[in-house]
């Protein structure tokens, strides 16, 4: 009845030979809960102990998580028919939920290995924007580019991420700057979450940099906001596939009072807030996402004390911001100016952690890779690292009923990694450790 390695087209499946099940279950992490994974462990090194954890999932979702012994005894009670289930065999690596990349800008054409040589000499990211270069570039090869060529580079980064463990991402659109290219960049995200195996939850991203049109207006950012607040936004609903509204909101690109009329826009018509907030230098943007309730605050390299104090009251709230922090891309940007998470996790703000996986901050699918350079640079252990790309994750994407972690309900996403203990999955930095990758609970990605 092994199936392992191959997709499966029997409706059940059963997870065995775990040394350890990082579960993830009792909802949103923060403070000291962040760091705790809740684990089920082996109880003896015997490949064959009854009592190892096991995992059964039935039509995609998960029927029972526990002890080996009592997850085939809910199998039997519930009158799945044994024989209708594909078993993997996790022969002693350590099982956790599917990773969730909660902020992606997937759809993109061209490259700009350049500007790393520009960084090195001293120019700043917002001096490359501003002599066209940046964003600005990406957008102009974007928009010469068709559907089909967009979402063939989708597809080659969505199976390199999925090679990585991650099972939903977010996508934001961002590289058109009209109306078009920016309604083609939402159906090509939508169409890859429709082809699988990765989900892929679209975001509108209008409010990104001042299209080339306006650039030269000394009002061309107020007019751009207005035009993506009146017109874009109505015409993202009626297309009907963005879920959320991202800005930039960053001194020098666009304000928190352009932001806000954007997000106010979106979320009259039901596209939740997120922000850009503090990428670059304190920019209020950390304050908006508070008092607009986003669903997260996106980076927070350089947040204000009063932009955290806002995040700290917000965290009280039953649905708090996210903070999603990037710190692939504080590398890459060469900044050193790494989000404060120890601060945020102190003050009881939930963390997320994100790849930003685009050309021109941070060119990297490797969501294990960001896991690392979260526990060396921003300080997180490894279980706080797992909850940020799992449970909060989910939560920063509206998903944090269903998905990131591994609850009897929920949607059978997780990962078979080829370490003994999850402490062991950022320690080895920059190996790609997913054996066994299943989404909606079928093999989605198996390693040769
Ligand atoms: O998250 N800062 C805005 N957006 C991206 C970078 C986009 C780009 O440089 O192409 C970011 O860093
Ligand atoms: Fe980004």
């Amino acid at each position: 009845m092994s199936d392992e390695g191959r997709p499966s087209p029997l409706p059940g499946l059963l997870v065995t030979g775990a040394a350890e099940v990082v579960t993830m279950r009792g909802g949103l992490r923060r403070g000291p809960a962040q760091d705790e994974p809740a684990v089920l462990r082996a109880p003896s090194t015997d490949p064959g102990d009854p009592r190892a954890p096991a995992l059964a999932a039935w039509e995609g979702r998960i029927v029972a998580v526990g002890p080996g012994d009592e997850v085939r005894r809910a199998i039997q009670a519930g009158g799945y028919p044994a024989d209708r289930f594909a078993v993997v065999d996790a022969h002693g690596g350590t099982v956790t939920p599917g990773l969730i990349d909660p902020h992606t800008h997937l759809l993109f054409a061209g490259t700009r290995e350049g500007e790393m040589r520009l960084r090195q000499r001293g120019a700043s990211y917002l001096e490359i924007l501003g002599a066209g270069g940046g964003i600005l570039s990406t957008v102009a090869a974007t928009r010469a580019a068709s559907g089909d060529e967009l979402a063939a580079h989708g597809r080659r980064w969505l199976g390199e991420m999925l090679a990585h463990g991650v099972t939903t991402v977010e996508a934001k659109s961002g590289y058109g700057l009209d109306a078009t290219t920016e309604l083609r960049l939402l159906e090509v995200a939508e169409r890859l979450g429709r082809e699988g195996p990765i989900e892929v939850v679209p975001t509108f991203l209008g409010l990104h940099a001042v299209p080339p049109e306006l650039r030269d207006r000394p009002d061309g950012a107020d007019a751009y906001a207005t035009a993506v607040a009146t017109e874009m936004i109505p015409a993202v609903l009626e297309q009907g596939f963005a879920r959320s509204c991202d800005v930039f909101c960053e001194r020098g690109v666009f304000s928190v009072e352009q932001s806000r009329r954007v997000l106010a826009a979106g979320a009259a018509l039901g596209l939740a807030p997120r922000l850009h907030a503090d990428e670059l230098a304190p920019s209020g943007g950390a304050e908006l996402a508070a008092e607009v309730g986003a669903l997260s605050a996106d980076h927070l390299a350089v947040p204000s004390s009063t932009g955290i104090d806002a995040l700290a009251r917000a965290a009280e709230r039953s649905r708090p911001v996210v903070a999603t922090l990037l710190p692939a891309t504080t590398l890459f940007l060469m900044s050193g100016h790494y989000a404060p998470a120890r601060e945020l996790i102190r003050r009881g703000v939930p963390v997320a952690l994100g790849s930003d996986f685009n050309p021109g901050t941070s060119p990297t699918p490797n969501l294990p890779l960001v896991l690392s350079v979260a526990c060396l640079q921003l300080k997180l252990t490894p279980a706080e690292a797992l909850a940020a790309v799992t449970v909060n994750a989910a939560h920063a994407l509206g998903l944090g009923e269903s998905h990131g972690a591994l609850e009897p309900g929920r949607q059978a996403d997780l990962v078979v990694w080829d370490v003994p203990g999850h402490a062991q999955i950022p320690y080895w930095v920059g190996a790609n450790l997913a054996r066994i990758v299943v989404k909606g609970g079928r093999v989605a990605h198996a390693r040769e």
